[in-house]
């Protein structure tokens, strides 16, 4: 895909659901959103767990919310959290991304006042192992 995508589509749709996470925990609220290959654009939150490791980040979140909705790849993706630093996707929802985008996917980082970052999947998660290393 060439065309330059709505980031601030995405953006206008992280800031909902950033609101609604459900982070009692670390209270660290994120928000994503995505751009699919529908056109629909898919969003989620991070919902914790009193079980710590069962709570599910806002990434998860966004691509369960496209495969249920009929979209089957990302073109584009934003994760919108507070703070000073950059709240890049964490190792797992990298791998996550990387089985529904291709490594030019751009992927937007944000915080309450736009975006601050902007990567592909490709120099967040380098010489990764994906859908293609099983097809031979
Ligand atoms: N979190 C996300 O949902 N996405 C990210 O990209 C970074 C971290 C969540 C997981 C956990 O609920 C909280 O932020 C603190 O790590």
């Amino acid at each position: 895909m060439t065309d330059e995508p709505d980031f601030d589509a995405l953006f206008a749709a992280a800031q909902p659901v950033q609101a609604r996470a459900y982070a009692p925990y670390s209270r660290f609220k994120v928000g994503a959103a995505l751009l699919a290959d529908d056109g629909a654009v898919y969003s989620g939150c991070n919902v914790e767990n009193a079980s710590y490791p069962v709570g599910v980040c806002a990434e998860a979140g966004a691509i369960s919310a496209m495969i249920a909705g009929g979209g089957r790849a990302i073109r584009a993706l934003l994760v919108l959290g507070d703070g000073d630093t950059l709240v890049t996707p964490c190792g797992a929802c990298r791998q996550r991304i990387r089985e529904f985008a291709a490594p030019e996917t751009p992927i937007a980082i944000a915080g309450p006042n736009g975006i601050r970052a902007r990567f592909s999947l490709a120099e967040l998660l380098p010489a990764s192992f994906g859908p293609d290393n099983l097809r031979q």
